[in-house]
């Protein structure tokens, strides 16, 4: 421990996790809970949590009153992934099959539904005082980002996605659930609202350079780490930054090229992500996306030089954030 009244990444990381091991999901009929426990268990970054302890602990608040919330976000953000994955049809997750694989469909969106209400079970063990403050922003919050993944499916049908629709999608299905978490740390630890809202809007922002990472990486991680299926976005057709890149850097002749792949229904799988992929690659789609995550991830940092609190409190933070954006795999 540093000093009383912060912890490192590290030692959040391992406050957290501690925490989350205590937590006993396994209960009756066990065809429900069981794929809670396996989703849970099988790893993760724990990004949020440790956001919401971190930005708890920047406002000068008590981390301990902040764990159950941590906890309630985590099972969130997981059941998230349950059910994306049901929608994007992908089949591993943190290199591991995805619940609707090992088990089936209906028992991903079961699990699931149960995990949303474990989450907000969890949401409401905050003080008597701000119960009403986190509460509505953990219902706005599943709520935007329900709104997110809709459109990211409706993307996928449609041929004409804008970057500003782009945007639109990300901050909602990604942004808003990075930026609630740290938003629930300032409110645990009564931060002003202006604090609060800069703190948001940073989370906004490291939420958009982490999608947009995302999106790179699903195709371009040479890393097992990174545990999904590569090319599962040209697969599912989604409209990834890459995607999006992709016809803005195209020509004509590019660009029918790559119509033709996206709609070449009898193409096997691995023939689809390598043509379009050697497609994207010699349009210079990898470079182009590389420059604009730096540019986010700049303007990402910039929103937490407008916080008021002194340098050294958030020096964590920013080395947390810079870690994060800067993953290669
Ligand atoms: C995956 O989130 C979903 C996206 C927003 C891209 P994470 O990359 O935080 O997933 P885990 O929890 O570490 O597996
Ligand atoms: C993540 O989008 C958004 C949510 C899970 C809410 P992706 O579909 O890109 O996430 P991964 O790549 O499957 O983790
Ligand atoms: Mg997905
Ligand atoms: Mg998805
Ligand atoms: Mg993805």
């Amino acid at each position: 421990m540093k000093s009383n009244d912060y912890h490192t990444i590290k030692e959040l990381q391992d406050i957290f996790i501690e925490h989350l091991n205590r937590q006993n999901f396994l209960s009756n009929p066990k065809e429900l809970y069981e794929p809670i426990v396996y989703t849970m268990n099988i790893g993760g970054k724990r990004i949020r949590p440790v956001l919401l302890l971190m930005t708890c602990e920047i406002f000068g608040g008590d981390y301990r009153k902040a764990l159950d919330s941590a906890v309630g976000l985590e099972v969130f953000h997981n059941f998230t992934l349950v059910h994306d994955d049901i929608m994007d049809n992908a089949s591993i997750r943190r290199g591991q099959e995805t619940v609707f694989k090992k088990w089936n469909a209906n028992i991903g969106i079961l699990s699931g539904d149960a995990m949303f209400a474990i989450a907000f079970d969890y949401m409401m063990r905050v003080d008597d005082k701000i119960i009403r403050k986190a509460i509505q922003l953990f219902d706005k919050t599943a709520i935007e980002v329900c709104e997110g993944q809709q459109l990211d499916l409706n993307f996928e049908t449609s041929k004409h996605v804008s970057i500003a629709d782009y945007f639109d999608m990300i901050r909602l299905k990604t942004g808003v659930l990075i930026a609630a978490a740290l938003k629930m740390g300032a409110i645990i630890a009564e931060a002003d609202d202006r604090q609060t809202e800069i703190i948001y809007d940073f989370g906004i922002h490291i939420g958009l350079t982490f999608q947009l990472i995302d999106d790179y990486l699903d195709l371009f991680s040479h890393d097992m780490k990174f545990g999904k299926a590569r090319g599962g976005d040209i697969l599912a057709n989604k409209k990834t930054y890459l995607y999006i890149k992709g016809y803005e850097l195209a020509d004509a002749k590019e660009k029918a090229q790559l119509d033709a792949l996206f709609a070449n229904k009898e193409i096997a799988p691995r023939d689809k992500i390598e043509q379009v992929s050697a497609i994207w690659q010699s349009l210079g789609v990898p470079e182009a996306a590389c420059e604009d995550i730096k540019q986010y991830h700049a303007k990402a940092m910039q929103l937490l030089d407008k916080l008021d609190v002194p340098k050294e409190r958030i020096s964590e933070l920013r080395y947390y954030a810079n870690e994060l954006l800067e993953r290669t795999y």
